[in-house]
């Protein structure tokens, strides 16, 4: 092979082209930074903007949201589905199922044009947090509880989990973190998606895929992880002793460093403030102290900034969320991102297939079984 370039774990690698999102400069989606989209858009909003390009006008919005709301019961084959998963399958596992089983209800299922994407794209989005919802009250001996049209995807989302309304603060947190997690250029689940779509499989499959890719503790399973961190250190009064012993150990925290932010996550920045303001509202500053004493630490000794899943978990958590919902919260927000970087991939496709270095035997001559 000529021009032979090598990177382990691609580090470094342009691997294609996006429009749909950038970290040069801070994190934007579509040319929009997170922290104005956080700041002023909804969910919604900020989903139309990755998956169609710019921001809707408002008579393209409601006509969204409408779409979403329609989509969002799911067919009852699914719910039958999920009530067959073993109660201790992991969550994660349920979603990538949930993910596969939703295709075979899509009415676009084969057709892989550009609007049928579209079309589906915006199913899984609407139908993704039906399944966790429903999912998590089965679990809990609990019936699922029907989707609301009229709420926003944030709000109806804690609405079947809970069966009963959000507050506004809450209904907002959860909103802005969603706004977070939907897209982030080309980490490792959107990769594979992509690499699956440049098969001219389809957006089901990618988005299975993904899910899949998502799971681990390298990646969205760090929120989780994360959580685990905390309740281990136990309180404030203990969290410098225990980060001191766990660099010593050598332990890799979670919630901390990134392949490409070596410098701070702008995420995680964003959602520390109201990480904070929602603590106080509901009483866990003691939490929030002592993920301060753990991250003084880990910047200042190892130089390693905070990652989103560092406050998203807090956040969560605050939220009286389980945590092993942490990361099926990622997957239905950055199903957004994923969507849309299947019809990227689609509309211009070339296959996806590097090559890899060999580092095996030399050649060896064929040795008949009995002489071996
Ligand atoms: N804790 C302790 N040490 C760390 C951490 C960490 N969280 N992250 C990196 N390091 C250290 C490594 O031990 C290594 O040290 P060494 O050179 O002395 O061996 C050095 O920093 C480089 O680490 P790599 O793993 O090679 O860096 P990479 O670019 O692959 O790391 C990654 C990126 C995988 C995210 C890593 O920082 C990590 O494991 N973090 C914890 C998991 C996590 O929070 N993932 C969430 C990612 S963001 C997201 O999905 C929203």
């Amino acid at each position: 092979m000529t021009n032979e370039v090598y990177s382990p774990g691609l580090e470094g690698v342009i691997a294609g082209e996006t429009a749909i999102s950038t970290i040069t400069g801070g994190l934007s989606y579509r040319g929009y930074s997170i922290e104005d989209l956080a700041a002023h858009a909804t969910f919604e909003e900020v989903a139309y903007l990755i998956l169609y390009g710019d921001l809707p006008k408002r008579g393209e919005l409601d006509a969204f949201n409408k779409r979403l709301g329609a989509a969002a019961t799911v067919a009852p084959q699914v719910i039958d589905a999920l009530r067959l998963i073993p109660p201790k399958a992991s969550f994660m596992d349920v979603m990538r199922s949930g993910a596969s089983f939703l295709a075979h209800f899509d009415p676009d299922a084969g057709d892989n044009s550009h609007e049928a994407n579209l079309r589906k794209a915006e199913r899984l989005l609407a139908q993704m947090p039906t399944v966790l919802a429903a999912r998590h009250r089965l679990r809990s001996g609990q019936q699922p509880v029907a989707p609301d049209a009229k709420r926003s995807l944030s709000g109806n989302l804690l609405w079947m989990l809970w069966n009963e309304p959000p507050t506004d603060r809450a209904e907002r947190a959860m909103d802005v973190s969603l706004i977070l997690y939907a897209e982030h250029e080309y980490n490792a689940s959107t990769f594979t998606a992509r690499v699956i779509a440049s098969t001219m499989s389809d957006l089901h499959s990618a988005v299975t895929g993904a899910i899949g890719a998502l799971k681990g503790p390298l990646h969205g399973g760090a929120n989780e992880a994360v959580m685990d961190v905390l309740a281990e250190v136990g309180s404030a009064d203990k969290a410098e002793k225990w980060i001191r012993d766990a660099l010593a150990a050598k332990r890799r925290i979670m919630g901390f460093g990134h392949r490409v932010y070596k410098h701070g996550d702008p995420r995680a920045t964003y959602l520390k403030t109201l990480c904070a303001e929602l603590a106080v509202e509901t009483g866990h500053q003691d939490m929030e102290r002592m993920a301060d004493v753990i991250e003084s630490i880990v910047v200042g000794e190892k130089k390693l900034p905070p990652n989103l899943d560092w406050p998203s978990a807090r956040l969560y958590h605050y939220l009286k969320l389980p945590v092993d919902l942490y990361t099926p919260l990622f997957v239905v927000s950055r199903v957004v991102g994923w969507s849309a970087h299947v019809i990227e991939q689609s509309d211009n496709n070339r296959l996806i297939r590097p090559r890899a270095r060999y580092t095996g035997p030399e050649a060896k001559k064929f040795v008949a079984v009995e002489k071996r």
